[in-house]
């Protein structure tokens, strides 16, 4: 058996290549099971297996005669070349845009939606204006503000829902426009106001449209919704990846890579700008609109996306004790982010808390309502790092946990994200130890995403393959070596039952010779889990309850006065409460008191869009949330080693 040489690690997937000799780029990608487009068959003529090539000198990268032809300068200059051109002959990262790919990853966009209510931050009207003669030679503005001011008025005297301020001023490129738009249209316009200015002026009555965008941005996925502003109803919505990931998968690494110049601090801001105006052109597209009506953007992101997002110095979040810039919200005019919405209209960003707790958070606050809650409420938000919030009658307290990358299927050996044919879901037979798996889409076993590691690291512990320490059971006869002499349990039914017939035939030779059976050697390629794998999720589960322990330790609480646990955020939606229990990630809490509400940051972000009384209410929580900091608790090392064992064999339910 040759010895694995070179690694191609391919994102947005997650997913890493182990090749031990130079092969196609095309060949590798398909026999690795990832499903990417190559229409011609590798011919080089239909130019969709478009990739690019994130190091080894991503532009610099070999060019070959055809790519020449097939892609464009600019293309060539950012890394992109064709998978069926490359050779993959060392370690290399690539990333196949989702163009490329032939099935779309799973992204949960949104959630449950509760408590949202319509109370519009703007206000729109009809005017009908008199034009100017020469007996009447009042300038437009003057022209049109009187008769808003008239509007206003009359609508303030009906007691209607009337803005209070009667001072109006106007946009800048409202002003350039304006002319046109009140000749084309015989002097009838619909006027947009938002905070006693003047943001859009559109011909005929307008009054019944209004549109607007709620984004998600997070380190990995963006989720974006197209917004009746007028009903609150969601038009489209769609989720994509978040392009900086060519800059590194974390955060740290985003925060390094802007830090490094001014102009890099722009480039990585640019690209998210970039794909946030195509997906946002799509969707009006799709849907009839004109991106010059969408009058509103709210964004909510960690604190490291919310300030890249702005263009913000992020050197004081690299550095401790890692400080957020700002922590208020902001109105920022869409065109000054390179945001293009109506040309007046605004970006409202809601607050962040701390430099590890973001304004995603705050709006997953807002989404669940735990704020209100009476009793004592855990919100937790699964991710690379876990922002948990605890509401008590000690108010409302939050904490991040540097949980890592495990669960997006990092420092995995066969994990990936949650992409088509990713296992997604385990069951371990205790009496046979035969797994049953299930993999998106029921595709060919690829490797592993997070929901599928979290259960068969629970399946594991309840069949006894594992300790509660997580130390691999040699005697459990379930078990198999890997090249290095290293064991592994096989995740493929198909692979495992292969093994085990392999395995009887020599317990029953070895019986008859009466000699004692080795442990066999796993079958290569197929997906198995070895003992770092399950060492990774043992630090990841015990960030997460470390934060939970230490937030009710400073509440003064124990897990018994827990009334309710809420699982928001994708990766949340997907996994299997009672594993998360079952592991020792949450406390043993009944089953019943634990919900899952999806991507309740989206579902914030919503609110705070179509609703100016939950802006203000939303910026009252943050500003009573307090964030406490984890690493400087008295037990915080104590409650971390603790919480990296599992519950024992009576606790597993
Ligand atoms: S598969 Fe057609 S150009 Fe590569």
């Amino acid at each position: 058996m040759s010895a694995k040489k070179f690694t191609i690690e391919v994102e947005p997937i997650g997913k890493r290549i182990a090749l031990d000799s130079p092969v196609n780029g095309l060949k590798a990608i398909i026999d690795s099971g990832i499903g990417i487009k190559s229409v011609c068959g590798g011919k080089g003529t239909c130019g969709k297996c478009r990739i690019v090539i994130l190091e080894d000198g991503g532009a610099n990268a070999k060019l070959t005669a055809t790519e020449e032809k097939i892609l464009s300068r600019e293309e060539i200059g950012h890394g992109i070349r064709l998978a069926c051109e490359q050779v993959f002959d060392k370690d290399m990262v690539i990333y196949i845009p989702a163009s490329s790919l032939t099935e779309e990853q799973k992204l949960q966009i949104t959630g449950e939606e509760t408590g949202m209510r319509v109370d519009p931050v703007f206000s729109k009207h009809f005017l009908k204006i008199k034009p100017p003669s020469l007996s009447d030679m009042q300038s437009d503005f003057g022209r049109l503000k009187d008769a808003l001011l008239e509007k206003l008025a009359m609508e303030k005297s009906k007691n209607q829902a009337a803005p209070e301020s009667l001072q109006v001023s106007l946009d800048y490129m409202v002003l350039k426009y304006m002319a046109e738009v009140l000749r084309n249209n015989s002097w009838e316009v619909t006027v947009t106001l938002r905070d006693g200015e003047i943001i859009l002026i559109e011909g005929g009555d307008r009054t019944g449209q209004a549109h607007g965008i709620a984004i998600d941005l997070g380190t990995t996925k963006i989720a974006i919704l197209l917004v009746d502003l007028l009903s609150g109803k969601t038009i489209a919505k769609k989720g994509i990846m978040n392009p900086q990931i060519s800059y590194g998968e974390d955060v740290m690494s985003r925060i390094n890579f802007a830090m490094q110049s001014e102009q890099d601090a722009k480039k990585i801001q640019s690209v998210t700008v970039e794909q946030i105006n195509k997906t946002v052109a799509e969707l009006a597209a799709e849907n009839k609109i004109s991106t010059a009506s969408i009058i509103e953007m709210t964004v909510v992101a960690n604190t490291a996306m919310h300030h890249i997002f702005l263009g913000l110095p992020v050197r004081q979040l690299g550095l401790s004790p890692f400080v957020a810039l700002s922590d208020t919200p902001h109105s920022i005019k869409a065109r000054e982010l390179g945001i293009n919405i109506t040309a007046g209209g605004y970006v409202y960003m809601l607050p962040v808390i701390a430099g590890f707790i973001g304004s995603d958070h705050m709006a997953m606050i807002l989404a669940t309502g735990v704020d209100e809650m009476q009793g004592n409420f855990l919100g937790v938000d699964i991710g690379t790092n876990t922002e948990i919030v605890l509401k008590s009658s000690k108010g409302i307290q939050s904490v991040s946990t540097a949980s890592g990358p495990a669960f997006e299927g990092a420092h995995i050996k066969y994990g990936m994200r949650a992409a088509p044919g990713a296992i997604e879901r385990v069951v371990i037979d205790s009496k046979t130890c035969v797994p049953r798996i299930q993999t998106i889409n029921d595709k060919r076993p690829i490797g592993i995403c997070g929901s599928g590691i979290l259960d068969a690291v629970a399946e594991l512990l309840k069949a006894g393959i594992i300790n509660d320490r997580g130390k691999f059971q040699p005697d459990s006869g379930c078990l198999c070596m890997d090249e290095k002499g290293k064991l592994q349990y096989m995740l493929e039914p198909g692979a495992f039952e292969n093994n085990n017939c392999k395995k009887k035939e020599l317990i029953a030779q070895a019986e008859k010779n009466g000699q004692d059976v080795e442990l066999l050697t796993c079958i290569e390629g197929s997906v198995s889990i070895n003992q770092t794998d399950i060492v990774e999720i043992q630090l990841a589960k015990s960030a997460i309850r470390t934060g939970i322990n230490v937030l009710l330790e400073s509440a003064g609480l124990d897990f018994k006065d827990i009334d309710r646990i809420i699982i928001a955020g994708a990766f949340g939606s997907y996994i299997d409460p009672k594993n998360v229990v079952n592991i020792g990630m949450f406390p043993a809490v009944s089953l019943k008191k634990i919900v899952q509400v999806g991507n309740a940051a989206s579902v914030g972000a919503k609110m705070v869009l179509v609703s100016s009384v939950l802006r203000k209410k939303a910026e009252d929580i943050s500003s009573r949330a307090r964030y406490l900091e984890l690493t400087i608790h008295p037990t915080f090392t104590d409650n971390f080693v603790r919480s990296t064992l599992f519950p024992g064999p009576d606790e597993i339910i």
